[in-house]
C-alpha cells in the first residue's frame, strides 16, 4: 500500500492510548480519513455520523467491547469492511468474530504486512459492493425509465390529460403512506401504477377522443382497455403490482365495475387505491365529454355521489382516508398542472 486510498474512510476503535496513537500514523499514510474512537460505545457513535468504508477495532475495551460495537453495526443495514484486532492472549475472541461473520482478524503486536493485506482486501471488497451498487441503480433507473415511457406511449393517442399518469401515481403514494404502507412500497405502487391504462394503446383514438357518449360496441372495446394492459404488461415478476392495477382498477366495491364484475375484498387492494385516485384526477380534469371540476366539487362528487360516480364504487376505508388526505390531492394536481403549464 504505496498510495493514499483518498476515497475512502477508515475508523479505529482501540482503548490503549499507546497502539492508537501508534496505529493512527499508520493509518494516517494511508487513508485520507481517519476516524478515531476509544471504545465500542464511541466507535458506534462515529460509525452511526460518519458511515466509514473500514471499521478495524479492538475486542476489549471499557464501556462498550468490540464485538459488541460490531452486533449494534450489522443492525443498521451497513456496508462497512470489518477488521477485528486482539491480543495473542485474546484469540479466544476469534471464534465470537467467526459468529458475526468477521474474516479479517489481525493479532496484536502487529505484523505490518499482514495489516496492509487486509486493508487491501477489504478495500477491494469495498470498491465491488460499491460497484455493484451502482449497477443495481442504473438498471433501476432504466427500468423506471421504460415504465414511464410505456405508460406515455400509450397516452399519444389520448386525450390531452396534461400530467395524469405522474399525478395518479402522486395521489396513490399518498393514499399508501396513510394506510401504513412502507415508503419503499409507497414508491413502487406509485411507480407501477402508471401503466393502469396501457391497454389503451389499442383503443382506436376517435373512440379514447370521442366527445358524446360512446356506442354499445365503443364501450365494449374501451372496457377491453384493462385485459389488453394485463396482455401488454406480461408476466414478469417485477410488474405484478401494474399488471394487477391494469385488470382490476375498473372494478367497483359495490361489483357495477368491469371488466369482471368483482365487488369488495375480491379486487385487489393496490386496484382499489388507484380506483379512487383515477377518479379523482378524471374528474379534475377537463375531457372531451366533460368540463374540468375544482377540488371542492370533485371531492364532494367522490364522497357524496352524482348519479355517475357514488360512494359505493370506493373501498369504504379508503374513502375515509380520502376525507383525511384529499387536500394533499389538491396540492399534487396544483403541482403537476404549475409544471406542465411551466414547460
Ligand atoms: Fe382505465
Amino acid at each position: 500500500m504505496n498510495e493514499k486510498t483518498r476515497d475512502m474512510s477508515i475508523l479505529y476503535v482501540e482503548d490503549d492510548v499507546a497502539i492508537r496513537e501508534y496505529m493512527c500514523g499508520y493509518l494516517n499514510n494511508r487513508f485520507e480519513r481517519v476516524l478515531v474512537a476509544e471504545n465500542g460505545a464511541a466507535g458506534f457513535d462515529s460509525f452511526r455520523k460518519n458511515a466509514p468504508d473500514i471499521v478495524m477495532t479492538d475486542v476489549r475495551m471499557p464501556v462498550m467491547d468490540g464485538l459488541e460495537m460490531i452486533r449494534s453495526i450489522t443492525k443498521t443495514n451497513h456496508k462497512a469492511a470489518i477488521i477485528i484486532t486482539s491480543a495473542y492472549d485474546e484469540s479466544r475472541y476469534l471464534l465470537g468474530a467467526i459468529e458475526l461473520g468477521i474474516s479479517h482478524y489481525l493479532l496484536k503486536p502487529f505484523d505490518s504486512c499482514k495489516v496492509d493485506a487486509s486493508l487491501r482486501h477489504c478495500i477491494e471488497s469495498v470498491r465491488k459492493a460499491q460497484s455493484a451498487r451502482e449497477r443495481e441503480n442504473s438498471v433501476d433507473e432504466a427500468f423506471l425509465y421504460t415504465i414511464t415511457s410505456l405508460a406515455r406511449a400509450a397516452e399519444a393517442n389520448d386525450e390531452e390529460t396534461g400530467n395524469h399518469i405522474q399525478r395518479v401515481g402522486n395521489y396513490c403514494a399518498a393514499i399508501c403512506r396513510q394506510i401504513g404502507y412502507s415508503d419503499e412500497m409507497a414508491e413502487i405502487i406509485a411507480q407501477q401504477s402508471q401503466l393502469h391504462d396501457v391497454g389503451k394503446i389499442h383503443i382506436p383514438p376517435e373512440t379514447l377522443k370521442k366527445p358524446g357518449q360512446l356506442t354499445e360496441a365503443e364501450m365494449v372495446l374501451m372496457r377491453e382497455h384493462t385485459i389488453f394492459g394485463v396482455k401488454i404488461i406480461g408476466n414478469h415478476p417485477r410488474l405484478e403490482i401494474a399488471r394487477t392495477i391494469a385488470q382490476y382498477h375498473h372494478e367497483r366495491w359495490d361489483g357495477s365495475g368491469y371488466p369482471f364484475g368483482i365487488c369488495g375484498t375480491a379486487i385487489p387492494m393496490n386496484a382499489r387505491i388507484v380506483t379512487i385516485a383515477d377518479t379523482y384526477d378524471a374528474l379534475r380534469n377537463k375531457r372531451s365529454y366533460k368540463p374540468s371540476l375544482d377540488h371542492d366539487a370533485v371531492c364532494r362528487i367522490i364522497m357524496e355521489g352524482d348519479g355517475r360516480t357514488e360512494p359505493s364504487h370506493f373501498d369504504p376505508d379508503l374513502l375515509q382516508t380520502f376525507k383525511k388526505t384529499n387536500r394533499e390531492f389538491d396540492e399534487i394536481y396544483e403541482q403537476f398542472a404549475t409544471v406542465e403549464s411551466e414547460s
